[in-house]
């Protein structure tokens, strides 16, 4: 992925171990939804660098000095729905003021297209920074329209977080949108024919709402 300047990938021993628990198909739904949170804040770390900072002043016990103050409310975390959802706490675990936003997308089994059926974002869109956020980039479909219509909208500045992504679907998105950073922490192998990643963690939504 060296190609796309816009792709960063993680290589961090913490989320290796996290991302190890992750795929087990034992690990139940608890321990999957505690995991996705946990791996969505050190990614936030990771990816927040560009994120606004206000000087303040501040009285030490010594002297006075310049500190600094994140704008949560200058962030909007958006969750693609509904496997999404189990990053948003992670994200406001870091930016605890920040307005969410959602998309509803769901892919069609046959077609693997995705489907839009919700969209509801806070009206200020186009000044903030937009973490959209999926724990699974499979296609890059889901991804690709979700980001398509947050700049329909009027979002500017998205960085858009996967826990896992499949080579194909990480080039789809970086090549269609090279102005949004993606983040993923782990590339696996590739797709198999009905669309799920390998080695992967099997259905991302399933796992973390108990729905299978
Ligand atoms: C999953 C996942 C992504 C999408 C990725 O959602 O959470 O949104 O698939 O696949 P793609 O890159 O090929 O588009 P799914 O459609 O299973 O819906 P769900 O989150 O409601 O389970
Ligand atoms: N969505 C998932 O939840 N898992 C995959 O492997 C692919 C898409």
């Amino acid at each position: 992925m060296k190609q796309y300047p816009n792709v960063f990938l993680f290589d961090h021993p913490l989320i290796k171990h996290k991302i190890g628990i992750l795929r087990d198909k034992r690990t139940g739904t608890k321990e999957f939804r505690e995991l996705v949170e946990e791996i969505a804040m050190v990614m936030t770390y990771e990816s927040m660098r560009d994120v606004e900072l206000v000087p303040v002043q501040v009285e030490t016990p010594l002297e006075v000095t310049t500190g600094y103050r994140i704008q949560s409310e200058s962030v909007v975390i958006v969750p693609i729905l509904r496997a999404g959802l189990g990053m948003v706490n992670g994200v406001h675990r870091v930016f605890p003021t920040a307005a969410v936003g959602h998309i509803g997308m769901y892919r069609d089994e046959e077609t693997l297209e995705p489907q839009e059926y919700y969209c509801k974002l806070p009206p200020d869109i186009g000044s903030k920074t937009v973490f959209l956020v999926d724990p699974m980039l499979a296609t890059g479909g889901s991804a690709c329209d979700a980001i398509d219509a947050l700049k329909k909208r009027g979002a500017t500045k998205i960085i858009f977080m996967s826990v896992i992504g499949a080579p194909e679907g990480v080039e789809r998105v970086a090549k269609a949108h090279p102005d949004v950073s993606v983040y993923v922490s782990t590339l696996d192998r590739c797709l198999n024919e009905h669309g799920y990643i390998l080695p992967g963690l099997g259905d991302a939504g399933d796992r973390l709402f108990g729905t299978k």
